[in-house]
């Protein structure tokens, strides 16, 4: 642990294991429908394209987020009440927090990402900015069981998890990791959660296909992103993004379509594509609001409260431990 000479900035490195991209994207290609998990999209051009994605007109996630949280900040406050304790997996650039800092004036403010540099920058950053509030940074790799660095005592701690980046999960690895978000607010906390909902296909084909092409962008990025760091020959002029929402199981399917017959080596591994095969690169789940807290209930969350925006696009949903579950577990 290293402790900044500001007495409030804390950063710890839990030296998360990091699966490495080779076994993922050689073992993901070796599939029957081929398949690159999503967390590679973020390198550099990734993560700058993934900006530019949520200035899009179409993607409207980012900003009706944005605008339930600020038009609802009063209220949201006061459920998750002041001094306790805000935790925030994967964390980024901790861009959305702020909207709550400022009002919420947490006693501690914990990030929690993989990315260690970044983490300690933004760590730094938001130390200065908020003088008043204590900043305890923490490396860790967010989707597995997670431990506190240092104990928070008899505060409250709230999750806080926007975006929707839980419709980026499986359902089932969905329920995990709110059976893992509410093992660390254990007893008496929280979780705030941004949750994408179901609507009009037309909306969501529009915002994974957006008219200036920069989720086309985003998806091939992956491609450029392995063949500089695993000196494969992907061919980035014979793939194209396809984006579709799959009706039947409630989500946006994201695909690399290889556009001709083509072998593709990497190392000293060699896959063949035929003309029209993909790789599937994420999936983006949509609920209900039903279906969600149907997921929650599962790990004993119960829903507390809900806000939305008034075309009901996204919703931000609070939980608490259900009490019987939560007294047992801190008997
Ligand atoms: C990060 N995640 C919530 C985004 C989503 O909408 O599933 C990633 C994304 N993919 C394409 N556009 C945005």
């Amino acid at each position: 642990m290293s402790q900044n000479s500001a007495k409030r900035l804390r950063f710890y490195d839990m030296q998360p294991e990091v699966n490495t991209l080779y076994d993922d994207v050689i073992n993901g290609l070796s599939q029957p429908q081929k398949q690159i998990p999503p967390k590679y999209f973020y390198d550099e051009r990734g993560s700058a394209l993934f900006d530019a994605i949520c200035d899009t007109p179409e993607y409207y996630p980012t900003r009706t987020e944005m605008a339930i949280i600020e038009n609802n900040l009063a209220a949201i406050c006061d459920r998750l009440g002041h001094d306790c304790v805000l935790i925030e997996p994967g964390s980024g650039s901790s861009q959305k927090v702020r909207l709550l800092l400022d009002r919420l004036e947490p006693h501690t403010y914990m990030p929690l990402d993989i990315s260690s540099d970044y983490l300690k920058s933004v760590a730094h950053g938001l130390a200065q900015e908020y003088p008043e509030i204590n900043v305890t940074a923490a490396c860790v790799d967010y989707t597995d069981p997670l431990e506190l660095p240092h104990s928070t005592g008899d505060l409250r701690r709230i999750a806080f998890f926007p975006g929707s980046s839980i419709g980026n999960f499986e359902p089932q690895e969905a329920v995990t990791f709110l059976g893992n978000m509410a093992d660390l607010v254990r007893p008496n906390g929280g979780l705030l959660i941004g949750v994408d909902l179901k609507k009009d296909p037309a909306i969501l084909n529009a915002a994974y296909n957006d008219q200036q092409g920069i989720t086309a962008q985003f998806n091939l990025n992956l491609l450029a992103h392995i063949n500089r760091e695993l000196n494969a020959d992907f061919d980035l002029d014979c793939f194209t993004h396809r984006a579709f929402y799959n009706e039947l199981l409630g989500r946006i399917e994201m695909h690399l379509v290889s556009t001709i017959k083509q072998q593709v080596d990497i190392a000293e591994h060699c896959f063949e594509f035929d003309c029209n095969e993909t790789i599937h690169t994420e999936n983006s789940y949509k609920y209900t609001v039903t279906e969600f807290q149907a997921l929650a209930h599962e790990v004993g969350l119960e829903p507390i409260e809900v806000w939305q925006d008034e075309a009901g696009l996204f919703s931000i949903q609070y939980y608490q431990l259900n009490s019987s579950i939560s007294e047992r577990a801190s008997d």
